[in-house]
């Protein structure tokens, strides 16, 4: 009884914190982490999952790894957190191959005790959307996602309650537990310039200020890709006043040198490859996107009701994220040559 009542504080500490630090996940989603640690925490269930999330199989988000290979011990420190918060808890710290070939050791020195086991996914992007984590945690299988809901939340590995939280995520768990969160974040800053890298600067800062500070800032005429790496939005140099969302990718690219079609043709040939043909309207929908782009021509009718099926009809989130960047750049960066 008493045990229970020491849980119950420090749940609620953790959780108050988290809620105080305005802490978002930092996989993408930008969801209330204290909400979702608190949702999870009045789920009962005898046996608890949590699972920090390194797939990062977006192209230029590097962030997870610079967690794994600066700061693995406050990665492990967040876990640990979270398994003290939760009763009957285990742990996985689901990694990306060559993240889990890198770095796996050096994470089970750190380890030691816990109940932690790092887990090497078995595909590729689509690993790291929870559903399929879960299921390739469960089965030690490739796999496809699963209806939502039930969310992992509630019925995750094993049908048991699954807490996913990025590894980011994790990380400032453990700098708000010991209270030495700046509201900072991780953004990764690639494309065209010499000063690449993930750099640890406040949430609060607009693209232009970060790009300034890492001394980033094009002197050339540039647009931005933000939030994901292929999924992102593109924001052109006179956009650059507003935060960057989604997992903190910034990629930076020369306006003149830059073909559009070319830059779609990257984003759909890495959809393509991504999904897992499991449903009609991303499978067939990233096909028709491809023929277009390769066409270097869209026919605004049916490209507007590919998106529209897409967005709505998708089976997970990687589908209906398609169209978002093919939407900005045509925008943005093809408004002109659009039929
Ligand atoms: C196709 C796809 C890929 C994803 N890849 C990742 C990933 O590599 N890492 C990650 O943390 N979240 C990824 N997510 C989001 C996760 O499903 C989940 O929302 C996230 O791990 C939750 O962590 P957070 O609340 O700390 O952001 C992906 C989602 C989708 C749809
Ligand atoms: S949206 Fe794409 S990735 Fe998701 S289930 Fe359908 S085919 Fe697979």
């Amino acid at each position: 009884m008493q045990k229970n009542t020491r849980l119950a504080t420090r749940q609620e500490n953790i959780i108050a914190k988290l809620k105080q630090a305005d802490l978002r996940g930092r996989g993408g989603a930008n969801f209330p982490t204290h909400s979702k640690w608190q949702m999870f925490a009045d789920v009962d269930a005898d046996k608890k999952y949590i699972v920090a999330n390194g797939s990062e199989g977006e192209p230029n988000v590097l962030k997870d790894g610079y967690i794994l290979k600066n700061h693995p011990e406050v990665l492990v420190e967040g876990l640990k957190i979270a398994l003290e918060t939760f009763k009957s808890s285990e742990a996985f710290i689901f990694l990306r191959r060559d993240y889990f070939k890198k770095y796996k050791k050096k994470l089970e020195k750190l380890i030691g005790d816990l109940p932690i086991t790092v887990f090497r996914e078995h595909g590729g992007y689509l690993s790291g959307e929870e559903t399929v984590l879960c299921e390739e945690i469960e089965k030690n299988l490739p796999a496809r996602p699963r209806t939502k809901p039930p969310y992992p939340g509630q019925v995750g590995i094993n049908g048991l309650p699954t807490l996913i939280n990025n590894i980011e995520t994790f990380y400032y768990v453990a700098k708000i537990s010991k209270n030495e969160y700046k509201k900072t974040r991780l953004y990764s800053i690639t494309g065209k310039t010499f000063y690449k890298g993930v750099f640890e600067l406040p949430v609060a800062w607009s693209i232009k200020k970060i790009l300034t500070a890492t001394k980033a800032l094009p002197e050339f005429d540039y647009f931005v890709q933000v939030g994901g790496g292929a999924s992102g939005d593109i924001l052109l140099a006179s956009e650059t006043t507003q935060q960057v969302s989604g997992s903190g990718a910034i990629i930076i690219y020369d306006k003149e040198q830059t073909d559009p079609w070319v830059l779609m043709r990257t984003w759909i040939d890495f959809f393509m490859n991504e999904n897992c043909d499991k449903c009609t309207p991303c499978r067939e929908g990233s096909y028709r996107i491809l023929e277009m782009v390769r066409d270097r021509q869209f026919d605004k009718k049916v490209l507007d009701d590919l998106f529209f099926v897409l967005e709505n009809t998708s089976y997970c989130a990687l589908g209906k994220s398609i169209p978002l960047p093919f939407k900005s750049a045509i925008k943005k960066l093809l408004a002109h040559t659009r039929n």
